[in-house]
């Protein structure tokens, strides 16, 4: 039954591999991760041939860190206005996209125009407009866009997958899940370019895009209502008054004020983050350490969505980015038990200059020095219940991002196992899969706006 339902949504993602010359758009902390692949000697079908970003220091700071780690010579950098000059010049067949997210239509859009496979970060993009000329421009030209949502390669939400697949739970009729963002990885998303909802879609798009693929490909199926209630509650100047946190500084840096706070993120203490961001701000003004309690925050910290999906299964999904510790919980409530996914990706939150163990580490990175676990449970009816999965988390999204790396750019051992699935579903998402888990957040920031339930296809259609 569930596997019936499961294959009407497959999607064919063509894998841009095969002795590819690659270039990357957006070299801030996310791009490390691609540039370290690109460069591996263990993956020889590809190779980066350059860099594209609006700040030169960022993009020279990645080939310094190339350098160091005997990863090949610095490539050729572009400015941001001669990507299309770059692409020609440097013969590139594919393109990671990596800029801020209501950059990422440019870049997919340019690139397909090219005839360039384009690997893009989630989310696909951060409203309507840009989605459709996304979608359009893949019409177009029938190129490959792959968005990367890594969680998919996590273990344990693969396991979700082939059980539900396999009818684990009988039909799913509902769902619940609870994602908790701790006040140290939360609340960097208040203190930089995602606090702005023009540019970022606000959480429910950022962040919940992950959330929202998850959902969609864990049930093969599409949300078709959304209602969304939510707001700012915990960050912002007037919260952050009324809690008795705020304190008086626009940011960190050179700030006598924010020494003390916990909230504050000291750029200096850290010399990757010193090198991208402290040495990089003379060029565009980009301050990666500004105060979360302050006016100029435009996105929520708190939001409940109710989604029902095209088969009848509801949704209940509740964000929340201040939590004392990181980690979701997961259910489906189906016609013959229940699987219920537990993970805690730490004990508690440290403040960044705690001395503690999270010091430095890059946003949705995983504390091994901290309590992580998963925790997946199925609960047949009238039976005791069966602990499938009881583990610690690995490392980078809980071993997903190595696993999707192997995926998309072959030439490691493992990329076999995770090839296209157990199911035969595949793993990899598609421009359809990056706008469906855009769908979900757009309808529910539209439901926060008006108050009112919203039908999916009145927002977006693909
Ligand atoms: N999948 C994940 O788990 C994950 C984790 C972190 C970030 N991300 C995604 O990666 C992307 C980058 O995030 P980040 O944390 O590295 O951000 P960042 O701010 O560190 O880096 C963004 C880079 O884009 C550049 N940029 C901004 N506007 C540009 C433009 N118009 N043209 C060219 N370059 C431009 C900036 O100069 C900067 O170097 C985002 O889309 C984010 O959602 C995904």
């Amino acid at each position: 039954m569930q596997g019936e339902q499961l294959t009407r949504v497959t999607e064919v993602v063509e894998r841009p591999t095969a002795t590819r010359r690659w270039a990357v758009v957006g070299l801030g902390s996310r791009a490390e991760l691609y540039v370290e692949a690109l460069t591996d000697p263990a993956r020889p079908d590809v190779e980066l041939v350059a860099f594209c970003d609006s700040n030169q220091t960022r993009m020279d700071v990645h080939n310094q860190w190339l350098a160091a780690r005997g990863g090949g010579q610095p490539v050729p950098t572009y400015p941001a206005a001669e990507f299309g000059a770059m692409l020609r010049r440097e013969r590139v067949d594919a393109v990671v996209v990596c800029t801020v997210d209501s950059t990422h239509d440019e870049y997919i859009v340019a690139a397909l125009d090219a005839g360039c496979a384009v690997v893009t970060e989630k989310p696909m993009t951060v409203d309507a407009q840009r989605c459709q000329r996304i979608l359009d421009a893949q019409r177009r030209t029938g190129g490959s866009v792959t968005v990367t949502f890594n969680y998919r390669y996590n273990p344990v939400h693969a396991k979700v997958r082939e059980l539900l697949a396999d009818g684990a739970v009988g039909t799913v009729l509902s769902v619940t899940f609870e994602w908790l963002l701790d006040v140290q990885h939360g609340a960097d998303y208040f203190r930089r370019w995602h606090r702005d909802k023009q540019r970022s879609g606000g959480l429910l798009v950022h962040k919940s895009s992950h959330h929202f693929d998850l959902v969609n490909w864990w049930l093969g199926d599409e949300p078709e209502t959304v209602y969304a209630d939510g707001g700012l509650s915990f960050y912002g100047a007037a919260n952050g008054t009324r809690h008795g946190y705020r304190r008086e500084y626009a940011r960190a840096a050179g700030s006598a004020e924010a020494a003390a706070d916990p909230f504050a993120l000291h750029l200096a203490d850290s010399p990757r983050l010193a090198a991208l961001y402290l040495r990089a701000e003379h060029e565009d003004g980009y301050h990666r350490d500004s105060n979360v309690f302050a006016e100029d925050i435009t996105i929520e910290d708190d939001v409940a969505v109710v989604a029902r999906y095209t088969r009848g299964a509801r949704l209940s999904y509740h964000l929340v980015a201040y939590s004392p510790f990181e980690g979701y919980r997961v259910a489906f409530n189906g016609s013959a038990g229940r699987l219920e996914l537990t993970v805690r990706e730490n004990e508690f939150a440290l403040p960044p200059r705690s001395g503690g163990a999270r010091v430095g580490l890059a946003p949705g990175a995983v504390d091994r020095a901290s309590n992580n676990r998963a925790l997946l449970t199925h609960h047949r009816l009238w039976q005791p219940p069966a602990v499938i999965v009881d583990e610690p988390l690995g490392d980078g999204h809980g071993g997903g991002d190595q696993r999707m790396l192997d995926d998309l750019l072959g030439g490691r051992a493992t990329a076999a196992s995770t090839g296209p699935g157990a199911d035969g579903l595949g793993f990899a998402a598609d421009h359809l899969a990056g706008a469906r888990a855009l769908a979900l957040g757009l309808a529910a920031n539209t439901s926060l706006r008006t108050g009112a339930p919203v039908r999916v296809a009145d927002v977006l259609t693909w």
